[in-house]
């Protein structure tokens, strides 16, 4: 199958590698996105995904570093270990939403001018065709009184709405790619999924490439293009959304999907993976699921699996789902 990001995607992250002073807690990440494409972020807390995300907004925390690897967007260099070309892209090429929206504006000023900010300073836009715009994100993203929000300052609002507002604020720009960062999860389980579909709505409307960063598979599920698995600061699966909620060829991915509650299961049938994701920095076997992982074998504890996308099993794994003659004659007979 032709990959929908080969040639010349928008955002390719290849190798990357970030370290703490402790050690490394981004290792050997590898995806691509292509333009126009969702690519849905997934894996346990604490596997790097913010860490992964921050990176390729040029957001890290001083205490981390790229050690290793590069980011490319629209295939100039933007990030090595020796180069951040990030600060000139952020806002106008590249847009960042993070999981909090309360840190996002100042607290002192209105949020409408806060929405419009990067049209008025990046691209000259007047005060008017900056409110006029302001209005209609907020609108398309559900808000029903879009002038009241703009006219409110922060704490006025509610998480949803101002969760909303800075969504409007990343998009005013029509950045080329965002990156999300469990955009709603600050916010109320009701409200959550309504910003989320409206937020993907929009994107898809307005032609934005987006990585997001989210545990509801449900939702990628339904809007993503492909996704991506982490697992202890590694890509382990990347590929389209059928594939790999349909057919995981990662272990973990796998386990992962197996512990889920899905409507079409019965209780007794859902399995836990046992163990606990390794915290990072912190020692990791060669394979970092090897402990946790029913198919380890020695060569699990000797040899890092890596896979280099564009890949065709688009797996970190020495032996992937599937593999085993027992995966065939277990296939067969469910
Ligand atoms: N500046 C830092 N120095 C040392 N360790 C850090 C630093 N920043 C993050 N970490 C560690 O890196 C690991 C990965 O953090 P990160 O926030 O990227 O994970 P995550 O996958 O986004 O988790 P969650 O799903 O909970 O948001 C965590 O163990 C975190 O404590
Ligand atoms: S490389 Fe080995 S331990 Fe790691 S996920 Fe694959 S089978 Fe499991
Ligand atoms: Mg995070």
């Amino acid at each position: 199958m032709k990959d929908p990001a080969a040639g010349d995607p928008l955002l390719a992250i290849d190798g990357l590698r970030i370290a703490a002073r402790e050690g490394e807690i981004v290792r050997a990440a590898d995806l691509a996105v292509g333009r126009r494409e969702v690519v849905g972020l997934f894996g346990e807390s604490g596997c790097g995904k913010t860490t992964l995300g921050l990176g390729v907004v040029g957001l890290l925390d001083p205490a981390l570093r790229v050690t290793q690897g590069e980011i490319r967007i629209a295939g100039r260099v933007t990030v090595s270990p020796s180069l951040d070309e990030t600060s000139a892209l952020r806002g106008v090429q590249i847009g960042f939403i993070p999981q909090d929206p309360f840190s996002s504006f100042n607290p002192l000023r209105r949020v409408g001018p806060q929405i419009g900010r990067v049209l008025r300073l990046h691209h000259g836009a007047s005060r008017r065709a900056t409110e006029t715009k302001a209005l209609e994100l907020l609108s398309a993203l559900g808000v029903t009184d879009p002038r009241g929000v703009a006219a409110s300052f922060p704490h006025e609002l509610s998480g949803g709405l101002l969760q909303r507002a800075v969504i409007a604020a990343t998009l005013i720009g029509e950045p080329e790619l965002l990156i999300a960062d469990e955009p709603t999860t600050a916010l109320d389980v009701v409200v959550q999924n309504q910003v989320l579909l409206a937020f993907l709505r929009l994107v898809r409307e307005l032609g934005t490439a987006l990585l997001i960063i989210t545990h509801d598979l449900g939702v990628l599920a339904e809007t993503a293009d492909r996704l991506a698995a982490m697992y202890a600061g590694s890509i382990v699966e990347f590929g389209p959304v059928s594939s790999v909620l349909g057919k995981p060829r990662h272990p973990y991915v796998g386990a992962l999907l197996g512990s889920m509650v899905r409507p079409s299961r019965k209780q007794q049938q859902l399995s836990v993976i046992d163990g606990q994701p390794p915290s990072l920095p912190g020692y990791l076997e060669p394979c970092a699921f090897a402990p946790r992982c029913s198919r380890a074998q020695p060569r699990c504890y000797s040899e890092e699996p890596t896979y280099k996308w564009p890949a065709s099993s688009g797996a970190a794994c020495h032996f992937p789902l599937g593999s085993f003659p027992e995966d065939r004659a277990s296939r067969v007979t469910q």
